[in-house]
């Protein structure tokens, strides 16, 4: 064959629904040469990343690490680990990843009852509780708290305690909310959650932080009848590589988990309100910037979601030639719309590095230009 030339990546500004710009402190960071994944430094990072990740989280729960492998990992660690064939679960679907979470939870043999509610829409705790009450002996409730492929931001404090007072646990995807908006594992009661680096935290994709309470722990060791079917995945292994055993199980991504704990330390460093509120601002400022366009917002009124906005595309306009001309003359990257909302919207993301007010104009400015013809 004949050898390529090196790759060079175009200077894109990414306003997609993930992966977000990254900060150049995060990149330097995973440029650094490589330490070996049981020396003692890279140890010590270990547990400052997972010190870090409980702050983010805000959560005292001691088993907090990122997983080796992207958001769909940290959905497959937490389905894999508490659930066993036959176990009831309650999934909340508004969007492609409550599908994607019913998929996973299947495929571990459980019996799922959806609670859907209509893309764009929030999943409601009057729906939950009427599932609940079908449903015999519920192991698990789980909903996506920032659903990305519509731009809804469903509040889960009230369905927490539904799923406690039936007995079950409680589950959150928190792929695009950690970092950009607030998550408090422990106020609201959260048994298990999973991340991505590539969202609000503005890190490159490739881990997934996780989060399982003192209860979640107890199901996925002590009540289980039989091991976790994935091995990669299980928890009751995994304790002892992140743990104070520092037994091998895999080869953690070095130079990604430099990135994370730079990425985290930014976050802190800027402090979470400051970032939720900039976050907020800049979706404010998005969203009058397009309705002086004669553009809305798509998703529920009061749920809108800072860091993915979900624009409805005027009738008439060719959503896949804008986002191409976005790309192709503005190196602007937009995200398309997914499943029924496939051609009906386009996704904007003011995600973590990405959510700037310099960026809203940018991207009003060309939206303008395009429109012009
Ligand atoms: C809400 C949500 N959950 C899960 C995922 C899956 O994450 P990944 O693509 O990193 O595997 C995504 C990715 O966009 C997401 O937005």
């Amino acid at each position: 064959m004949q050898i390529p030339q090196k790759f060079v990546a175009p200077p894109r500004l990414l306003m997609g629904p993930g992966p977000s710009d990254v900060a150049p402190s995060v990149l330097t960071a995973m440029a650094q040469p490589l330490v070996g994944h049981l020396d003692p430094v890279f140890v010590k990072m270990m547990e400052e990343i997972k010190a870090m990740l409980r702050t983010v989280f805000e959560t005292k729960n001691d088993m907090t690490f990122p997983v080796s492998g992207t958001g769909s990992a940290g959905m497959e660690f937490c389905c894999v680990n508490l659930l066993e064939p036959g176990d009831e679960v309650i999934i909340g679907v508004n969007g492609v990843f409550g599908t994607r979470m019913c998929d996973v939870a299947e495929r571990c043999g459980a019996k799922v009852t959806k609670v859907e509610a209509e893309w764009g829409r929030i999943i409601e705790p009057a729906k939950v509780k009427e599932a609940l009450a079908k449903v015999a002996k519920p192991k698990l409730v789980a909903v996506v708290h920032a659903e990305t492929s519509t731009g809804a931001l469903t509040p889960v404090e009230e369905i927490s305690k539904l799923a406690h007072d039936a007995g079950a646990l409680f589950l959150i995807d928190t792929v695009t909310s950690l970092g950009g908006c607030p998550v408090k594992l422990d106020e609201w009661g959260v048994d298990a959650v999973y991340s991505g680096t590539q969202k609000c935290l503005s890190c490159p994709p490739g881990l997934s932080p996780v989060s399982l309470s003192p209860r979640a722990m107890e199901v996925a060791t002590k009540q289980r009848t039989k091991k976790v079917q994935s091995w990669y995945l299980d928890v009751n292994l995994l304790s002892s590589y992140w743990g104070q055993e520092r037994v091998y199980h895999h080869t953690a991504p070095i130079s990604m988990n430099y990135a994370l704990h730079e990425a985290l330390r930014l976050a802190l460093v800027e402090g979470l309100e400051n970032r939720f509120r900039r976050h907020q601002e800049n979706h404010l400022a998005l969203k009058a910037g397009l309705k002086e366009l004669g553009l809305s917002i798509a998703s529920q009124e009061g749920h809108q979601l800072w860091q993915l906005n979900a624009v409805g595309v005027p009738a008439g306009l060719d959503e896949a030639a804008l986002r191409k001309r976005l790309l192709t003359e503005h190196n602007i990257e937009v995200g398309a719309g997914l499943g029924p909302l496939k051609g009906k919207i386009i996704r904007i993301g003011l995600m973590g590095e990405t959510s700037k007010r310099e960026n809203v104009d940018r991207f009003l400015a060309a939206y303008r230009e395009i429109a012009k013809g």
